[in-house]
């Protein structure tokens, strides 16, 4: 099937209603990217959707045929609003969440649990970055998906002094804010996109960062980030 057949309207999607033009036109960008072109890796499969927020990417991902997702969400309020949309929908049956913090969650799942892991809009949200990458090789997923904001500033530092860029760059978020840390001191880490292509390699996979300009709508709109280099995802796909 091609990219064009397996396009999905995000409009279609019932979270669509949680946002607005711009965000609808994120979503269906960022769906057609990190997933339609990959849905060979996603039909029929068990799907882990860490910070899963509302299940807005886990719709998407029923859509293009997963077998299940289990969406893991510290924030409870989410959840909730989640369960009252998938309610309604012929996927209620093979959509799970799970509350709670998404390393307690990962630290009690079993290798082969699930074939593909999706963390997207997660890994600047925390400072536990080698742990989440440990935990993906033990748990061994065929895939995985990651799509973080990224830091991009090492040039500052200076490249050659370092022999390679700073891993990871200290932020602080606000713990009230849903989409941030739930660590209540605030403190998160941007990874750099060296820090994510090395510690894929080292988990395991080949990975492939995805192009957010090929094959796109042409439509820009609340993607400035993907388009300047601030933000990046990758799929990664177990040797
Ligand atoms: C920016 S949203 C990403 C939502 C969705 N995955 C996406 O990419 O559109 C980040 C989510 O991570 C959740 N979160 C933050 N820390 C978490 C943790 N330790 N365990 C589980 N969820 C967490 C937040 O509540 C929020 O819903």
């Amino acid at each position: 099937m091609s990219v064009e057949q397996l396009r999905i309207k995000y409009k279609d999607v019932p979270h669509a209603k949680d946002t607005n033009d711009a965000g609808v036109n994120r979503f269906e960008r960022r769906v057609e990217n990190m997933f339609s072109k990959n849905t060979d890796r996603i039909i029929g499969r068990r799907v882990l959707d860490l910070a899963c927020n509302t299940g807005r990417l886990s719709y998407p991902l029923l859509m293009l045929g997963a077998a299940s997702v289990t969406g893991v969400e510290a924030r409870r309020e989410l959840i909730d609003r989640g369960e009252e949309i998938f309610a309604a929908t012929p996927y209620a049956g093979q959509m799970k969440f799970e509350q709670g913090d998404l390393f307690d969650f990962l630290a009690n799942a079993h290798p082969g649990q699930f074939d593909v892991i999706v963390c997207a809009g997660f890994l600047y949200h925390t400072v536990r970055h080698a742990d989440f990458f440990r935990e993906v090789k033990r748990l061994g997923p065929e895939t995985v998906i990651i799509d973080t904001n990224v830091a991009k500033n090492y040039i500052w530092f200076g490249r050659q002094f370092f022999g390679r860029p700073p891993a990871l760059f200290m932020y602080n978020e606000d713990p009230s804010k849903t989409s941030d840390t739930t660590d209540p001191d605030g403190v998160v880490y941007w990874p750099s996109t060296s820090y994510l292509e090395a510690m894929l390699d080292g988990s395991g996979y080949d990975w492939e960062r995805v192009n957010f300009k090929k094959n796109s709508n042409g439509n820009w709109a609340a993607m400035g980030d993907y388009k300047n280099g601030t933000r990046a995802a990758y799929v990664g796909r177990r040797r």
